[in-house]
C-alpha cells in the first residue's frame, strides 16, 4: 500500500518569478545525486511548467558526522565509562551544525546565481537553507529537468528530476537538495497486506482445555492455543515478562503511525474490554483545536496524541475515521493494542504523522522530535511552537524553532520502504538522525519487513539494484538497515508447539525480513556476531544475491513473535501477522527496562544494540535456531545458533533483561 504523495503538483503555488537569474556557466558542475530506482507504477507525464515555484531546500553537510558512531558507542556500550550519559539537545545541535564555511559557500553560490540575500533563508540550527525559486531557475541552477509523473492506478501526480548537479567547489558542503530526485516512496505498514481474516473469531476461551505435549510441563488453559492465537498471556509466558507496575513518572513510549493508517477508538475499546484493561488517563500535548475536534477520541482513550506534521490545521484530521478497513486501521490498532496493554498504565505517545491529503514520510516524524533535523519550515507553525518550553517531565528544552515534542524514550515504527528506493545521501542523512536520537537517550525500533529477503510486495532487484518483477538479488528494507536503529524480526510458536518449547522464525503468512544492507557498512558492535555467522554458517548464496563481503550491516538485531496476533479490528477480533507485531511488543519490553532504571535514578537505555550483542547479555536472549526467511525464489537465510539474518540475537527474556540493564551504570 502506498500513501499519497507529499509533493503534489496541485499544491504548488503559481506565483510570479523572483529575481531573474543571471546566466551561469555549468562547466564546473558535477552530478550530486541520481534517482535511486525508477518507481514502479509511476509513468512520466509531462515537463513541469517553468513558471511554477519550488521551495528549494539545501541540506548542508554537518560537522563531526564521521565520528558519530564512536560518540554513540561511548554512551551506549555497556563497558564504556560514559554509559548512559546522554547528551542534551543543545549539545547535539552544537556538535553537528554545519560550518560557517559551508553556509557562506552555499549562500554565495545562490547570490551569484541571482537570488537576493533577503530571499535566502536559513533554519535556526543552520542545517538547511531555503529559497523559493521558479522551476526554470532551479533547472538552470542544478542543471536538471523536472517532470511530472502520474500514478497508473490513482492518477496521483508528483514531480522530480532524475539527476542534478552542483558546482564542484561547493559539492562537499551539500548533503542533499530537495525537491529533486527523491521520489516519494511512502512508508508501507508491515502487516496490512499479510492479513488473514478469521471472521468472528473470539478471544481464546479457556474451555478449549489444556494441550499437553509429551516432554513439556503442563500448559495452563490460557496458554493452550498460543501456536494458533497469540494473546497477552502467550507473550508474557514466552518472554518471561514480569508483572509490570510503573514505578517512574518520567517514562515515555512512542508509536509512530502514518496517515491514513489510523486507530479506531471502538477497536481499542473492544480489545481492552476483553483483556480487562481500563481506559487510560487523558493526557495530550496541546489543547485548543484538537480537543474541540476530537473530544471523544481523546477523552475515551487517553492517548497522548502528538502531531508531527508541519501544519497543525490538517493534523486535526489525521486520526481519520472515514475509511474503515484492515488497510486503514490494522497497523494502528495492532500497534496500540499490544503496545499499550503490555505496559498499562504507562501512557503511550501516538506520533501520528502526516495528513490525509499528502501523507508523510519518515522525515516528518523526525522533524517533530528532533530539533537538529527540522527541514526549513519544520516547527515554524505558531500553534505548534507554542508548547515550548515543554511543560512535561523530561520535556525537550531545546531551541524553539524545531521539534514539537520531546523524543519519547522508546519509539517503535512498523513501517518501511525498500532500501533500493532511497538515494545514498538521503538514507545516510536520515540514519544520522537516528544516531542523534540515540545520543539523546532514545531507543529507535523498526520492524524488518514481512517478505523475507525480498522487498515490499515480494519484489527483488536486478543486477544493477533496480526493483524488477523477475529480480534475483535480495531487497532489504529501510530505515531498518541503518546501523543506529534496532531492527526487530519475527518469530512464531511452531505449529503444535507450546510456549514452553523453542520458537522458530516466522513462516506463517509472512517471513521475517533480514539480510544485509546495500548502503550501510557493518557497525563495530555486531562485527564479532555477524562475522562468526558468515564464517561458521556460510549462506548458500553469492554476491549476486547479497553483499557477502562481510563488511555490510546485517539485520535484524533481535526478534519477537509475529504470528497469529488476536486484535480488535473494525469491530471484531481477527488474526494478524508481521514484524509489525514484533516491534511494538519489543518496545513495551524496553519501556519496562527504562521504568526500572528511571526508578533507580538511572538514565534510560537509549541505543541498545551494543548491549544486546555483548557477551554480558547473551543469556538474556532465547537463541532461535529453526526456520528461515524465504524470498526471491530462494529459501532465504536460515536461523541458526548465534546471530543470524532472520532472527538476530534471538527473542528477549524480559526477566533477565531488566536486571542486566539495571546493573549498568
Ligand atoms: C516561499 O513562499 C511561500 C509561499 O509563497 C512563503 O510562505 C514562504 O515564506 C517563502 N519562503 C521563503 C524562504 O521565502
Ligand atoms: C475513503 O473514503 C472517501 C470518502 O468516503 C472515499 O472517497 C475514498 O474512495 C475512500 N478510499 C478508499 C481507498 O476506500
Ligand atoms: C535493471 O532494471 C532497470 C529498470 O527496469 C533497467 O533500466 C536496467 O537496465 C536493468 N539492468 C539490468 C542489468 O538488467
Ligand atoms: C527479466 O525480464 C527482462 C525483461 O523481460 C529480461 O530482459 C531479463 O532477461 C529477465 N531476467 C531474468 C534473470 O530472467
Ligand atoms: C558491500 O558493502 C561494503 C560495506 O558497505 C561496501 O564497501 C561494498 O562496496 C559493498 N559491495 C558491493 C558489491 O556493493
Ligand atoms: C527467563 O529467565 C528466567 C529467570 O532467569 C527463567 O526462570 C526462565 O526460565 C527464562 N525463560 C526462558 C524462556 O528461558
Amino acid at each position: 500500500m502506498r500513501f499519497p504523495s507529499a509533493f503534489v503538483v496541485l499544491g504548488l503555488s503559481v506565483g510570479s518569478a523572483i529575481a531573474a537569474p543571471s546566466s551561469t556557466i555549468h562547466s564546473h558542475h558535477v552530478v550530486h545525486e541520481k534517482r535511486a530506482a525508477e518507481p514502479l507504477n509511476w509513468a512520466l507525464s509531462h515537463r513541469l511548467e517553468g513558471h511554477k515555484r519550488l521551495p528549494l531546500r539545501i541540506g548542508l553537510t554537518q560537522r563531526n558526522v564521521h565520528n558519530i558512531e564512536e560518540m554513540l558507542m561511548a554512551v551506549s556500550h555497556p563497558e564504556s565509562p560514559e554509559y548512559g550519559k546522554h547528551w542534551t539537545p543543545q549539545q547535539v545541535v552544537d556538535t553537528f551544525a554545519p560550518s560557517d564555511e559551508s553556509v557562506n559557500k552555499v549562500v554565495g553560490w545562490l547570490e551569484n546565481f541571482g537570488f537576493s540575500r533577503d530571499k535566502i533563508k536559513m533554519s535556526a540550527n543552520k542545517g538547511w537553507i531555503q529559497v523559493n525559486a521558479t522551476v526554470s531557475e532551479v533547472e538552470e541552477l542544478l542543471d536538471a529537468e523536472y517532470h511530472v509523473y502520474k500514478h497508473a492506478e490513482t492518477g496521483e501526480e508528483q514531480f522530480g528530476c532524475k539527476t542534478y548537479s552542483v558546482p564542484k567547489e561547493i559539492q562537499e558542503h551539500i548533503d542533499l537538495i530537495r525537491p529533486t530526485v527523491h521520489f516519494n516512496h511512502r512508508p508501507s505498514p508491515k502487516s496490512t497486506t499479510k492479513f488473514k481474516r478469521a471472521g468472528g473469531l473470539g478471544m481464546p476461551s479457556s474451555s478449549t482445555g489444556p494441550k499437553q505435549s509429551p516432554n513439556a510441563k503442563p500448559v495452563p488453559p490460557s496458554l493452550a492455543n498460543c501456536d494458533k492465537m497469540i494473546t497477552l498471556d502467550c507473550l508474557k509466558a514466552l518472554y518471561s515478562v514480569p508483572d509490570f507496575k510503573p514505578a517512574s513518572k518520567k517514562n515515555s513510549y512512542g508509536i509512530v503511525e502514518f496517515t491514513p493508517q489510523a486507530f479506531l477508538a471502538g477497536d481499542l475499546d473492544l480489545f481492552f474490554s476483553q483483556v480487562k484493561i481500563p481506559c487510560l488517563d487523558l493526557s495530550f500535548l496541546h489543547g485548543g483545536s484538537l480537543s474541540e475536534t476530537f473530544p471523544q477520541v481523546l477523552s475515551e482513550f487517553g492517548l497522548r496524541l502528538c502531531l508531527s506534521t508541519e501544519r497543525s490545521v490538517v493534523v486535526v484530521a489525521v486520526v481519520q475515521t472515514t475509511n474503515q478497513s484492515f488497510d486503514f486501521n490494522g497497523e494502528s490498532d495492532l500497534d496500540l493494542e499490544y503496545g499499550m496493554a503490555l505496559v498499562n498504565p504507562q501512557k503511550i505517545t501516538l506520533l501520528q504523522t502526516g495528513d490525509l491529503v499528502e501523507g508523510a514520510g519518515f522525515d516528518n516524524w523526525l522533524d517533530a522530535v528532533d530539533a537538529s533535523f527540522c527541514t526549513f519550515e519544520g516547527g515554524d507553525v505558531a500553534s505548534q511552537d507554542g508548547i515550548y518550553p515543554d511543560p512535561l517531565p523530561g520535556g525537550f528544552k531545546g531551541p524553539e524553532s524545531c521539534g514539537i515534542i520531546a523524543p519519547p524514550l522508546v519509539v517503535s515504527t512498523s513501517y518501511g520502504q525498500d532500501e533500493a528506493s532511497a538515494t545514498v545521501s538521503y538514507a545516510v542523512r536520515q540514519c544520522t538522525e537516528y544516531a542523534k536520537l540515540g545520543l539523546l537517550g532514545t531507543t529507535i525500533l523498526y520492524s524488518t519487513g514481512d517478505d523475507g529477503v525480498a522487498g515490499d510486495g515480494g519484489v527483488c532487484l536486478n543486477s544493477t539494484g533496480q526493483p524488477v518483477s523477475n529480480g534475483t538479488m535480495f531487497n532489504p528494507d529501510f530505515p531498518v538497515t541503518c546501523p543506529f536503529v534496532t531492527a526487530v524480526g519475527a518469530t512464531q510458536v511452531n505449529p503444535g508447539s507450546t510456549v514452553f518449547e523453542p520458537e522458530g522464525a516466522c513462516e506463517q503468512v509472512i517471513f521475517s525480513g533480514g539480510g544485509f544492507s546495500n548502503i550501510f557498512a557493518m557497525p563495530e558492535y555486531q562485527k564479532s556476531a555477524v562475522t562468526s555467522f558468515l564464517k561458521n554458517h556460510p549462506p548458500p548464496f553469492t554476491s549476486a544475491q547479497f553483499n557477502n563481503s562481510g563488511l555490510s550491516r546485517g539485520f535484524p538485531d533481535l526478534a519477537a513473535n509475529g504470528a497469529n496476533y488476536v486484535i480488535g479490528i473494525d469491530g471484531e477480533f481477527s488474526l494478524v501477522f508481521g514484524t509489525s507485531c514484533s516491534s511494538p511488543v519489543t518496545g513495551s519490553f524496553i519501556t519496562m527496562v527504562n521504568d526500572a532504571r528511571l526508578a533507580a535514578g538511572k538514565s534510560p537505555v537509549g541505543f541498545i544494540n551494543p548491549a544486546i550483542y555483548s557477551d554480558q547479555f547473551r543469556d538474556a536472549f532465547n537463541d532461535i535456531t529453526m526456520g528461515g526467511n524465504q524470498g526471491c525464489n530462494t529459501p532465504g537465510f536460515t536461523a541458526t545458533e548465534g546471530w543470524d539474518p532472520v532472527t538476530g540475537v534471538g527473542t528477549p527474556n524480559v526477566s533477565k533483561l531488566i536486571p542486566l540493564f539495571l546493573s549498568l551504570p
